[in-house]
């Protein structure tokens, strides 16, 4: 112990901080798209650069180092099944808009489709791909966004080992943002 705390292990870190929300990535794929899973995902500057986590051991990732363009699909808490069941398997052998009943909308700037129920797409090109062989680590920037207007389904929150938290709550600081008004 350590006044009012305990150890907690060190490669368990990401679960403290995990931003979330828990997205899809589709790509372009050989025989269909591809999309998987990602709870390791971030802004990285307001001007819509982005960073994500895609590793080889993700379909996606070969497909995403060929056409160096993706979208990040964010699901409502209605698609939380679904979304796991995404993240566990591969798309090299599964058919997963088949599979998951999800449908396919073509993007206005980059290959890869939205997702037509999701709540929002993000399409990206990869900016700078320097941090993935260390730590598949993408950096992307965005091209294109759509919302779904009156999509209020909260988004979910991977809490690392399958439990996931939905946000909850909605909260307005922006009269206390004095600093960073320009963001409210
Ligand atoms: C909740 C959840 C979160 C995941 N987060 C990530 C992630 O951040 N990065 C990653 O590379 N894989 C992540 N995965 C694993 C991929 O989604 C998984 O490997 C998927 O099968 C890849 O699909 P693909 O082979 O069709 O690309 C996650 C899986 C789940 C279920």
């Amino acid at each position: 112990m350590r006044g009012p705390f305990q150890p907690y292990p060190v490669d368990q870190v990401h679960r403290l901080i995990e931003p979330g929300p828990t997205v899809l990535i589709t790509t372009a794929g050989d025989e269909w798209p591809t999309v998987m899973t990602n709870g390791f995902n971030m802004p990285v500057r307001h001007d819509g650069l982005l960073a994500a986590v895609v590793g080889p051991w993700d379909a996606s990732f070969s497909a995403l180092r060929r056409t160096g363009e993706c979208v990040i699909a964010i699901p409502g808490a209605d698609l939380m099944e679904t979304t796991v069941g995404i993240g566990n398997c591969s798309s090299a052998e599964v058919d997963k808009w088949e599979e998951f009943d999800i449908g396919a909308i073509p993007a206005a700037t980059v290959g890869a489709p939205l997702i037509g129920q999701c709540q929002a797409n993000i399409e990206c090109v990869v900016e700078d791909d320097s941090l993935v062989d260390d730590y598949a680590l993408w950096v992307l920037r965005a091209t294109a966004t759509w919302v779904r207007p009156g999509a209020d389904a909260p988004e979910f929150h991977h809490r690392g080992n399958g439990t996931f938290t939905e946000n909850g709550a909605f909260h307005d600081l922006r009269d206390r943002m004095t600093k960073w008004r320009y963001l409210t």
